[in-house]
């Protein structure tokens, strides 16, 4: 199996698209920009962030200072070459962010994504420790991630189709670390891309911040933000069964 990292490699440009799919817009990039919430003059890190999506929004929030943090090179590059804000950005591994050397600095911390890429629970609780350790006591960290209840019946394929996005499980009930294939962006003319995931229960990912030190758990609501009404009902149900849970832990 390829690794997490290689699966980023040459796929940079084909991820970024991804960003410009409707749901994004309706139904992801709205809740995540609730949880986020007023940033001004807060120091931010987006973390895993690809191509500098959510850096670019927390910037547009009112973030004093963004630093974009991801282990891809590739994805590093082309965040770079999309910035016009004066983002800073670091090739680091957000499994070992302690290395950034910046402990205590950020008010708020947001990571896309970045969850499920973590294979095992054990990783997660390192992961939680590790992350408080650059957040300043009081601030917050932000996760969006897939829903525990659009995986755990075993049954995800073709679940997302017409979203543009397909799940893979091993036709079994997950458990906590499982990994999952997600295939973006397939067409009758390409295949897509396929990225290998791994299923977390909230609670256990909840458990996990908690015994890291976090506490003020939430999951927020989702928010849809369609311009017509057909745009509404199009994404009722999604909304209602939604893909993504946002998380939100204080560092008390
Ligand atoms: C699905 S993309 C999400 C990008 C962005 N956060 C977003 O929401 O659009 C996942 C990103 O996580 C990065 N990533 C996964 N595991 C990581 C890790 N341990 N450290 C740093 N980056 C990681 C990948 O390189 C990739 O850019």
């Amino acid at each position: 199996m390829e690794s997490t990292l290689d699966q980023y490699t040459d796929k940079a440009e084909h991820y970024s698209k991804l960003k410009e799919r409707d749901w994004v817009r309706v139904v992801e990039r709205p809740t995540v920009l609730r949880a986020l919430g007023d940033l001004r003059n807060l120091t931010c890190m987006d973390m895993a962030c690809g191509s500098g999506y959510y850096a670019r929004q927390m910037k547009l929030l009112g973030a004093a200072e963004v630093i974009g943090v991801d282990y891809s090179p590739q994805m590093i590059e082309l965040a770079r070459s999309l910035d016009d804000l004066s983002i800073t950005y670091l090739t680091q591994d957000c499994e070992r962010l302690e290395e950034l050397g910046m402990p205590e600095y950020f008010d708020v911390v947001f990571g896309g994504w970045m969850i499920p890429y973590i294979p095992s629970v054990e990783r997660v609780s390192r992961f939680a420790q590790n992350l408080r350790s650059v957040v300043k006591p009081g601030g917050r960290t932000v996760q969006l991630f897939g829903n525990e209840n659009r995986f755990s019946s075993g049954n995800v394929v073709d679940l997302m189709d017409a979203m543009g996005q397909r799940f893979e499980a091993n036709g079994h009930v997950p458990r906590d670390g499982d990994p999952y294939k997600v295939i973006i962006g397939a067409t009758g003319d390409s295949p897509g891309v396929e990225l290998i995931n791994h299923y977390y229960t909230h609670p256990t990912i909840k458990k996990c911040f908690m015994e890291a030190g976090f506490g003020e758990c939430k999951f927020h609501s989702i928010v849809l933000q369609a311009k017509t009404t057909a745009e509404r009902e199009k994404y009722r149900e999604f909304v209602e069964d939604p893909l993504i849970t946002v998380f939100e832990a204080k560092n008390v």
